[in-house]
């Protein structure tokens, strides 16, 4: 059981190198969390010093790594929000389909914190981890651009984040004119909160700091501009439907989303549960994708489930060992073998989704 004075004056210890002072008297640490055995925390700068201050994030977990019994840290490095930045968001009807206006309109109180330039935000969720959630979304994603559309994706699964491993990016973000310039990988744009910390240490963030990181990395990534807005960003949001989940769903600007499910009974429930939730908060399920197909875990469940719940049945994905190698290896199968079986399964519930969205 680890102090919270401890870690407080552990991270005094370490020494800004612009003011002089220790990092919580010059105001730097945001949303800390101590609790038993971990610790973690937001190093909050000006977007201007984020690299130079990559060492002295390094400092903090060093220091936090040695207080006696201490086991797991999680530090991670982001630019301080601007006022204003993301307080007075454009309005942004020119270009959305009239379903996404309506969609809009159905919710109440629009979030304020919807990326610019973004046509649509789609979020891929599950109830129950493991259910590949994360690889549907990558190759979800891949199979979208694949259509001409320009996609984005957002890893804002704060338990695990998978996208660095399954688009083999790496790296701090680079920041131009005060905008994160995103990851480019197999046609799409890609942020994962993975890179705002090591990946190595188990993400321990709980609801403000987690929803904190994510609201930034909506909206202060670069997908679109002006002239090239991003038409689809898909947001990997973290499994389950507990109150982290509610706090991002809340707080992130979706348009609709597309729930992931293998077909056994207990997947099914939990995700069951995530339509519910979304159906709280107003964001429309545009539909469910059965994944794992086949004989190990059966099939056909997610269909039925989705005629129960009056929600669309995307499609089927076979439990396929192509599809977690290509993971594993960085590349989408929908991006490594674009006329394969898998990659025309997955074109099918991007018709779907694209047909749902009106683009
Ligand atoms: N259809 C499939 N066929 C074979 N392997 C799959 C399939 N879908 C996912 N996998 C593998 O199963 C594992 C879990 O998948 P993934 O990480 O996408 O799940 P997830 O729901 O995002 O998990 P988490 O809850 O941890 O975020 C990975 O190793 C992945 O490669
Ligand atoms: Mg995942």
């Amino acid at each position: 059981m680890v102090e919270r004075s401890a870690v407080i004056a552990a991270l005094d210890a370490v020494i800004d190198p612009i003011s002089g002072q220790g990092l919580v008297a010059a105001g730097l640490v945001q949303g800390l969390v101590v609790a038993d055995d971990r610790a973690g925390f937001a190093l909050e700068v000006d977007r201007s010093q984020v690299a130079a201050y990559a060492p002295v994030r390094d400092a903090a977990e060093a220091a936090l790594k040695a207080i006696p019994g201490m086991s797991r840290v999680s530090v991670i490095l982001t630019a301080e929000a601007k006022p204003g930045l993301s307080a007075a968001p454009k309005p942004r009807t020119a270009g959305l389909s009239k379903a996404a206006l309506d969609q809009g309109r159905a919710r109440a109180p629009v979030p304020t914190d919807r990326p610019a330039h973004v046509r649509h935000v789609l979020a891929v969720a599950s109830g129950k981890g493991g259910v590949g959630k994360s690889t549907v979304a990558v190759n979800l994603a891949a199979a979208l651009a694949a259509r001409g559309l320009s996609v984005g994706i957002l890893d804002a699964d704060v338990y695990g984040p998978s996208l660095p491993t399954m688009l083999g990016i790496s790296g701090q973000p680079a920041y131009e004119d005060g905008a994160i310039v995103p990851h480019h990988a197999h046609g799409l744009k890609a942020m994962s909160v993975g890179l705002l910390t090591k990946m190595d240490d188990a993400m321990i963030w709980r609801g403000p700091m987690a929803s904190q990181a994510i609201t930034q990395m909506l909206t202060q990534t670069r997908w679109g501009t002006v002239e090239a807005p991003l038409d689809v960003l898909v947001v990997d949001l973290p499994p389950g439907t507990g109150d982290v989940q509610l706090t991002l769903i809340q707080k992130t600007p979706l348009d609709g989303a597309v729930i992931v499910s293998t077909p056994q009974e207990v997947a099914l429930t939990d995700a069951r549960r995530a339509h519910t939730l979304f159906q709280k908060v107003g964001v429309p399920t545009l539909g469910l994708i059965e994944n794992m197909s086949g004989p190990v875990f059966g099939e056909g469940g997610a269909e039925a489930e989705a005629t129960r719940l009056g929600v669309v049945f995307l499609g089927a994905l076979p439990l396929d060992a192509s599809l977690r190698e290509a993971g594993d290896a960085g590349r989408p199968l929908v991006a490594a073998q674009p006329e394969g079986e898998i990659a025309a399964r997955f074109a099918a519930v991007a018709t779907g989704i694209a047909g749902a969205l009106d683009i």
